[in-house]
């Protein structure tokens, strides 16, 4: 019961900390951590004890464990990849990158997840490094959990079924054991620095049973995961093979957070289908005596400060080059990792079938599509890029002159500033996932405009965003010719409809920025924690009153 109080204040005490405060604190305990921790030998010493019910408890070595600050209550947050800032770690920041840093930019906290790279050394404790003021501890994978856990059942299989494409997934049971094996290696290391006062933020598909695996190892700190894909429907989910220890274990989350009310009701349905499971009040389901709750908190951007960004890139030498390349041609743009869920195919058909019908436009528009490469070891990957570049030769081949490429198709990684600067040449962005969590490229796109003179956003009803950026010329990614016909709209669209649209979408975005959305969700983990501690509070008032009520009733039947 003290725990749970205890739990409870310390998030509200977390979302009250200022950035002052969190630099006030002794440098984040971090000075002499900067780097791998220790040789073998320390490893060792520093590993976590267990305590006589074998269980392991929050006191292992003071410097590891004081990750992130040495007193109050830290945000501890994990997700599979970690993008620690370094010189050659170029990944496209996705929705989770830009998330994550955004929910610690103000608060005290550490990101615990992969390096990105392959090692086959265990190594007893993540290495720390601290980089603007976050701390990231980092642990690499053997080439078994890559294969088994990374391009296995989080790529092979979770992701196609997540985003509908149950024909695309590849169980095996040995990529199934190697994903729990990789979340109980995540959940000991992480179990060694974890303090009794810590929340836990989990994200992703790649760590779905991390919180049971941490409840295993004693751990009663709030915990909550947040998925950042898409949640399929009932009958799609239940196609994963034992997907019981999969998805059910999500239960042994606090808080589970979506991106969308669909998305939170088709797991909500899911919930539903596990033996014994009750739904309570709101959102609230219980599962064999443990408490969980949904709810969908849309992921979003900094907006003012990338809108900001976007107005400096616009003078950078990047844009100014793509300005002058284009000599009088309007620039579409696309923008996603190469991947089959993005709808790329669908969207250069539907860019070629706009040229066909509309030959007035060739040699008037450019289509940009950058999409920096992903998770090439599996083969729909290698298939998806070998169709698409060979679509956009086909096209451009067709339509093309000496003069003018309808398709520029860049697979170089551009920076978050370059593609602000992008962003905002761009007279249309064609945002067409088949399907997608959100897509926050839709939002950096309408951030980033010229309000007095702002470009047109092509968006996907089967993307996240499709349910906040009601301006956008919403479009069926399937239907190549409303697809060709939008374009053609937001091409000729006057100026004043352009501002009539883009305006709100803004104002809404400045206001669901992404502070809100990691302020909504931590606040909602906090009130999750609170209830059960306020239940027993009660019960625990009421016990003495019970068993005198019991002791009359039984007196009254002698
Ligand atoms: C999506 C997922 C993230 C993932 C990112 C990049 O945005 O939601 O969890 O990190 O894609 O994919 P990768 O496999 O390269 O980490």
């Amino acid at each position: 019961m003290l725990a749970y109080n205890l739990i409870g204040s310390s998030l509200v005490a977390l979302g009250a900390l200022s950035l002052a405060t969190m630099r006030a604190r002794a440098n984040w305990g971090l000075s002499a951590l900067d780097g791998t921790i220790g040789a073998q030998e320390a490893a060792s010493e520093r590993a976590p004890s267990r305590d006589s019910d074998g269980r392991r408890h929050q006191h292992s070595d003071p410097s590891v464990v004081e990750l992130g600050g040495s007193m109050g209550p830290r945000l501890i947050i994990v997700s599979n990849r970690v993008a620690v800032p370094e010189p050659g770690n170029k990944q496209m920041a996705g929705g989770l990158v830009v998330a994550v840093k955004a929910a610690l930019r103000n608060r005290t906290g550490v990101w615990f997840g992969w390096s990105g790279k392959i090692d086959e050394t265990e190594t007893a404790e993540p290495r720390i490094v601290e980089r603007n003021h976050i701390a990231y501890a980092v642990i690499d994978l053997s080439k078994n959990d890559f294969e088994e856990y990374y391009n296995g059942l989080a790529n092979r299989v979770l992701w196609p079924i997540l985003h509908y494409r149950v024909d695309l997934q590849e169980y095996s049971r040995v990529d199934h054991s190697g994903y729990l094996r990789v979340n109980r290696q995540f959940a000991d290391k992480l179990s060694a620095f974890l303090r009794e006062d810590d929340v836990v933020w989990v994200h992703d598909y790649h760590l779905m049973p991390l919180a049971r695996e941490l409840r295993a190892r004693g751990h009663l700190n709030p915990i909550g995961f947040f998925l950042h894909i898409p949640c399929a429907p009932l009958d799609i989910l239940r196609t994963l093979p034992h997907h019981d220890e999969i998805l059910g274990a999500l239960t042994y989350y606090d808080l589970i957070g979506f991106q969308t009310e669909n998305d939170c009701d088709n797991f909500a349905a899911y919930l539903l289908t596990i033996p014994g499971a009750k739904k309570g009040r709101g959102l609230t389901f219980e599962v064999e005596g443990r408490q969980t709750r949904i709810g969908a908190f849309p992921v979003s951007i900094e907006t003012a400060t990338y809108a900001r960004l976007a107005r400096n890139a616009a003078r950078s030498s990047l844009a100014r080059q793509i300005r002058e390349s284009l000599t009088g041609l309007r620039l579409v743009l696309g923008v996603d990792r190469l991947d089959y869920s993005k709808g790329i195919i669908q969207r250069i058909k539907a860019f070629d079938r706009f040229l066909e019908v509309n030959p007035e436009w060739r040699s008037r528009v450019t289509l940009l599509q950058i999409t920096p490469r992903s998770r090439s070891d599996i083969k729909d990957y290698t298939a998806i890029e070998n169709e698409v570049t060979t679509l956009i030769g086909r096209v451009n081949g067709r339509y093309g002159e000496a003069f003018w490429t309808p398709i520029r198709y860049v697979n170089r990684f551009h920076s978050r500033t370059a593609l602000s600067g992008i962003y905002r040449a761009a007279d249309v962005a064609l945002v067409t996932p088949l399907r997608d969590g959100m897509n926050i490229v839709a939002k950096e796109y309408v951030a980033a405009q010229d309000a007095e003179n702002p470009g047109v956003l092509i968006l996907s009803q089967f993307a996240g965003a499709a349910a906040e950026l009601t301006g956008a010329l919403i479009v069926n990614p399937h239907e190549c010719d409303a697809v060709a016909a939008a374009l053609k709209q937001a091409l000729t669209m006057p100026l004043l409809e352009r501002r009539e649209r883009h305006g709100p979408m803004v104002e809404h975005l400045l206001v669901h920025n992404i502070e809100r959305w990691a302020e909504d969700y931590l606040a909602a983990l906090g009130e999750t924690r609170q209830r059960p501690s306020l239940m027993s509070e009660l019960r625990a008032f009421l016990q003495p009153f019970e068993a005198v009520d019991r002791s009359a009733r039984n007196a009254r039947r002698a």
